[in-house]
């Protein structure tokens, strides 16, 4: 198979798949890696804030959904939803909150209380919003890629075959073409299906802020001749592996997103891209309020963790994007 298929499968096999088990702690401190939505509730709470601006600068409407991509365990949506409660209850009760994910069965895990808040929805067909917005962190690393390998002067795509019981690397034939001169030896990835993955969403949500915070590269960064082992890694216990052959179902396998190709997808989908910044200025431009209101000493070190850049706030970047006539209610926009 190819390597995307081996992927797809190691991730999303809908029961060895990593994200189909809501036992296994994936984003946590006891799990395999950190988000910044597991370093604790100022991450949700600073979107509430974003948010909140973007429903006041169109209007206050009644009627506003917002949608949560990768929902996961509910952890963001519970911390979203304290803060929108905090700043404005009207607002708050203004809000359809949604939940999407792969296997939406693992939202079933998600806890009592926040069932009767959320929505959980298996595609964003089964919405009409007049207006709102589609959010995601780190989902984009976790769709499937493709791998190549440049071996003799040609590119291969990567496959994973089985041989005595054990999985293997294998060569298959490519169209794929980079331009520039690379060594053999180098490997890359394919860029992810942005314009397909957001596609429903973009035609469910008609007068909306997206908003898409992952970690990443521009193009250029990406395929740069030097970056000779791409960016495709392993998660397993809080320290990062290469050998993805190794535990098929049971680490967190993910890749760099492509932030050239995301912005390109998303306009060749009719949606208005703004200069994406590191979610250390983002985030910093997102918590100017709220830092005047006394943060605890605990909350102060999460927003340290999340905007520092030898943590989360130089390797994540935070792109937006509007559709339709909205008002997107950030900095001088
Ligand atoms: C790295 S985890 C991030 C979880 C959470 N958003 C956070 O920041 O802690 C990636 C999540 O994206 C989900 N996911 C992957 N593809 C998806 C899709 N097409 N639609 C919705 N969720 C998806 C996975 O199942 C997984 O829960």
């Amino acid at each position: 198979m190819t390597f995307f298929s081996y992927m797809e499968q190691c991730l999303y096999h809908p029961i060895y798949g990593y994200y189909s088990r809501p036992t296994v702690p994936t984003a946590s401190k006891k799990g395999d890696f950190m988000t910044s939505v597991s370093v604790g509730p100022v991450f949700g709470i600073l979107l509430a804030h974003r948010i909140y601006h973007f429903w006041k600068q169109n209007g206050s409407p009644r009627d506003f959904t917002v949608l949560e991509l990768g929902g996961h365990d509910g952890t963001l949506a519970r911390d979203f939803l304290a803060g929108a409660q905090t700043l404005d209850p009207e607002f708050a009760a203004s809000l359809q909150y949604c939940l999407s994910e792969q296997h939406p069965d693992r939202l079933s895990w998600i806890s009592e209380n926040l069932k009767d808040q959320v929505q959980i929805i298996r595609s964003p067909s089964e919405l009409n919003p007049k207006i709102g917005v589609v959010f995601a962190n780190e989902v984009l690393d976790a769709l499937p890629v493709s791998l190549y390998h440049r071996e003799d002067g040609r590119w291969n795509e990567v496959g994973v075959q089985v041989t005595n019981s054990q999985l293997e690397w294998d060569n298959l034939d490519t169209s794929f073409e980079l331009e520039g001169v690379y060594q053999d030896g180098y490997v890359t990835e394919g860029q992810a299906s942005y314009q397909s993955f957001l596609q429903p969403f973009v035609e469910s949500f008609q007068q909306s802020l997206f908003i898409f915070i992952d970690y990443g590269l521009d193009r250029e960064s990406l395929y740069h001749p030097h970056r000779t082992a791409g960016t495709l890694r392993c998660y397993k216990n809080h320290r990062t592996n290469h050998h993805p052959l190794d535990d098929p179902g049971l680490c967190d396998l993910t890749a760099d997103v492509n932030f050239t190709a995301l912005t390109e997808d998303a306009q060749n989908l009719g949606l208005q891209p703004y200069p994406i910044l590191n979610q250390s200025r983002y985030l910093t431009y997102l918590g100017r309020q709220w830092l005047l209101e006394n943060p605890t000493p605990h909350e102060i070190r999460q927003f340290q963790t999340l905007i520092h850049p030898n943590h989360f706030g130089g390797r994540f970047y935070a792109a937006e994007f509007t559709s339709g006539e909205v008002s997107r209610g950030f900095m001088d926009s």
